[in-house]
Parts: structure tokens; sequence; C-alpha cells
């Protein structure tokens, strides 16, 4: 069976626009026969990686040296198939999110390095089953350049671990989903959009271009985007 590992980056948890986009992803993987564990970084609280030598890749290889909420999920990291990164836009990341990418570094293995395209890139570690990795990025305001600097980040953590990124579920003014606490029509259409993209991830490993681009579509021109800041 494919596991899947996804980690919810948003301090709102499971009420915000985060949350709303994630669920349906995980309903589409399960749908497709993927047991799915869904985590909290804002939960998880990982401490700061911290001991500044890399004792994750020197003396202990592939283990980390703090012990906190982070050892359970590692053998939960090890042996998923899929692993999605879901997160808001914070110039760039909540706080937790980015110290949970920092612990990621004992799954990669520095004995593994390659040198192409100009960049040192290391590789997971024999016993990391990840092969697919998944951004879901949502941000407030309306461009899709907003999701930039967290797709730069994405990008770079799957060439570290020797993979492509597998797909980018990028979501601009993701609160236009909704009005009045309701979601809109649109808002049905991109969340079965998101749908469609967790089955076919677990399905063929891969996430069809028009399917992303349905999850990122305008939901409001830029005149009433600003019309809506301005009223707000
Ligand atoms: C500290 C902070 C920084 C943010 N920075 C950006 C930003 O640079 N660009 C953007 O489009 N949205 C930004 N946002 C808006 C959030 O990305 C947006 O509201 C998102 O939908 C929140 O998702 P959530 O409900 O899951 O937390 C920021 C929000 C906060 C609180």
């Amino acid at each position: 069976m494919t596991r899947a590992v996804v980690i919810n980056g948003s301090p709102t948890l499971d009420k915000g626009d985060t949350a709303r986009v994630v669920q349906p992803f995980v309903d589409g993987m399960a749908e497709a026969g993927a047991h799915v564990d869904l985590l909290y970084a804002t939960r998880l609280k990982p401490e700061p990686c911290s001991c500044g030598h890399m004792v994750c890749w020197g003396r202990t290889p592939g283990e980390c040296c703090i012990k906190d909420s982070m050892e359970p999920v590692y053998p939960l990291l090890r042996q998923a198939d899929i692993l999605v990164l879901a997160t808001p836009v914070y110039i760039p990341l909540p706080g937790a999110m980015q110290e949970l990418i920092n612990r990621l570094c004992p799954l990669l293995d520095p004995l593994q390095c390659t040198f192409s395209g100009g960049r040192t890139r290391a590789r997971f570690r024999t016993g990391v089953a990840i092969r697919h990795i998944v951004l879901i990025c949502v941000s407030g305001w309306w461009e899709l350049g907003n999701c930039d600097s967290v797709l730069r980040i994405a990008e770079g953590l799957a060439a570290n671990a020797g993979l492509p990124l597998a797909g980018a579920l990028l979501r601009p003014h993701a609160w236009a989903l909704r009005q009045r606490g309701t979601l809109t029509p649109d808002g049905e259409a991109v969340l079965a959009a998101v749908r469609s993209a967790g089955r076919q991830i677990v399905a063929s490993g891969a996430i069809d271009p028009a399917t992303l681009d349905a999850v990122s579509r305008p939901l409001i021109s830029l005149e009433d985007y600003w019309r809506s800041q301005a009223g707000a």
C-alpha cells in the first residue's frame, strides 16, 4: 500500500486556508488507496536544529541528536512513499514549518552527494522510501508569484533529496475560496481539482499540469481584489 505523510505547517492547524486545501488532497490520496498520516508542524513544535555540526551526518548517521516530538515522526517519514509539505506563505514560512524542514536533515545522506548542474546535491538515505514530494502552498495576496519563495524552497529540498518536485498546488488569494463562510461554486471546483490531484499522485506519481492550473486559477479579477482590500 502507498503511504503518504502530509505536514500542514499552518499555525491555524485544521481551521485555516491551508487545511481547506489539504483536506481534499488527503481525501483524494485515500480514495486512490493510500494510507495517509496528517501531521501539524505547530502541534509537533520541533526543537530547532541546533547541534551546529550535523551529528546526524557524522557521529550518528541518520539519527538526530535532539530527542523531542520528532522521534515518532522519523519512522513515518522513512516509510512514506509520498511526502506532502503544505504551508501558507508567511514571508516565506511559518516558524514551526521551517524548524521541521531543517529537521529533515537526518533523512539525507552526505556520502551520496553528487555535483550536477553546478550544484552539490545530496540524496535520501538508503531506507528512506520517499519517491515523490508535493508542495501545497496557499497565500493571501492576489498573484501566483507570491508563492515563488516557498516554491523555491520545496524545489531545493526535493533536489537535495535527488528528486524532482512531483507537483506544486499553489493557491493564491485562498480566502476567496469562500464568501461569508461558505465555499463558492468556484471554490468547490478548485477543491475538486485538488482532490483529483491527490488521486493522481497516488495512481501515477505525477499530477497533470491542467489539474495544477485549475487549482491555481484566479478566483477574482485583480481590480476586484484591490476593491475588496480597500473595503476590508
Ligand atoms: C506573518 C504572515 C505573513 C504573510 N506573508 C504573506 C506573503 O508574503 N504573501 C502572501 O500572499 N500572503 C501572506 N500572508 C497571508 C497568508 O499566506 C494567507 O492568509 C493564508 O491563506 C493563510 O493560511 P492559513 O489560514 O492556513 O494560515 C501572510 C500571513 C501572515 C500571518
